[in-house]
């Protein structure tokens, strides 16, 4: 188990016209990462979900507390303890593009001083577990942006880590392609006995992947729960998102909040609501001559984002 205690990290700007220069990236921290499980990480842009995976991963020295892996000290054996690790990130970064994907790979092995024996056995193995046996003797740079990332996963794989930190790994992918990556991720945790630590802004994703999931806003853990705690909060209430035929003023706002069934309602634009409840009960709301000084243009239901989770009275 890799178990984070109070992890503080603050980075200092250059002098700037604004009087703060210190952003206190994050705030004491304390997180566990156990073998076998996906631990989620979930925050908006900014909330200091890499900074915590730079320190937990044994890239980047906390200013203050201390990453344990069972029990000990990390900085005791941080050469060690790097080996065990690895991060695997959304972004395109760290790949060679002018070399194949089975070149790319051997790179990597070599960097973590593998043995030729070893990785001549690994690699197919990994080109295989994310679908890229075939492209093995393609360049990078013919590649998709889905096979890109397929191979972000190998390479983040080759040294055989027990524990893997995924930074937004769907971030920016297709529907299909995010759902393999995710398919992968759970059976890492589940049949290969890894410990993962998953960063993401994606509410679902969390709530379908995670075991534990926990918030992080401002660098600060705000909540902890299960993912069967999330779930069951996610699915008492729905949003629709309703578009009318003028502007939306702060008696239609009242009036919604105040009916059946409606946990909160939020101004996407001058136009259109999100109301949140149940979406039979908002239907009926809807339907009510009340509102006829309002007609409806379009209805639609939609997925709730961590914002509305962070940002409305939805779990209340
Ligand atoms: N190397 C750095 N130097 C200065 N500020 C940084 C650095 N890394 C992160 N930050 C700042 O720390 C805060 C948290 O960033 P980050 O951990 O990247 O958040 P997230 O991954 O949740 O988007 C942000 O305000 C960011 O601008
Ligand atoms: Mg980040």
């Amino acid at each position: 188990m890799i178990k984070g205690k109070n992890l503080k990290k603050r980075f200092f700007l250059k002098k700037t016209t604004l009087n703060n220069n210190v952003i206190e990236a994050v705030k004491g921290i304390n997180i566990e990462i156990k073998k076998g499980q996906i631990t989620g990480l979930l925050g908006l842009n900014g909330a200091g979900k890499t900074t915590s995976i730079r320190m937990l991963s044994g890239e980047l020295l906390p200013d203050e507390g201390t990453v344990f892996e069972n029990n000990s000290p990390i900085e005791k054996n941080l050469t060690d303890f790097r080996e065990k690790v690895n991060v695997i990130s959304g972004t395109e970064r760290g790949l060679f593009w002018h070399l194949t994907a089975y070149d790319n790979l051997t790179y990597f092995a070599r960097l973590y001083g593998i043995n030729k024996n070893t990785y001549k056995i690994r690699i197919p193995n990994l080109l295989k577990l994310v679908g890229l046996e075939k492209a093995s003797n393609q360049r990078v740079e013919t590649f998709s942006k889905g096979m890109k990332q397929r191979l972000q996963f190998a390479r983040g794989l080759i040294n055989n880590p027990d524990y893997i930190f995924f930074d937004e790994p769907t971030i920016g992918l297709d529907v299909d392609i995010a759902t393999e990556m995710r398919q992968v991720i759970a059976d890492l945790a589940h049949n290969n006995k890894k410990g993962i630590l998953l960063t993401t802004h994606y509410l679902k994703e969390a709530a379908e992947l995670c075991d534990n999931i926990y918030f992080l806003r401002k660098g600060e853990i705000t909540s902890k729960e299960s993912s069967a705690e999330l779930s069951t909060k996610a699915k008492v209430s729905e949003k629709v998102l309703i578009s009318f035929n003028k502007v939306v003023n702060q008696d239609l706002i009242k009036l919604l909040k105040e009916s059946d069934g409606v946990l909160d309602v939020k101004k996407e634009s001058p136009l259109s609501l999100s109301v949140f409840g149940q979406s039979n009960l908002i239907k009926k709301v809807i339907a009510n001559d009340r509102l006829s000084d309002y007609s409806v243009e379009e209805m639609k239901k939609e997925d709730i984002t961590l914002e509305d989770f962070l940002f409305t009275q939805i779990t209340k």
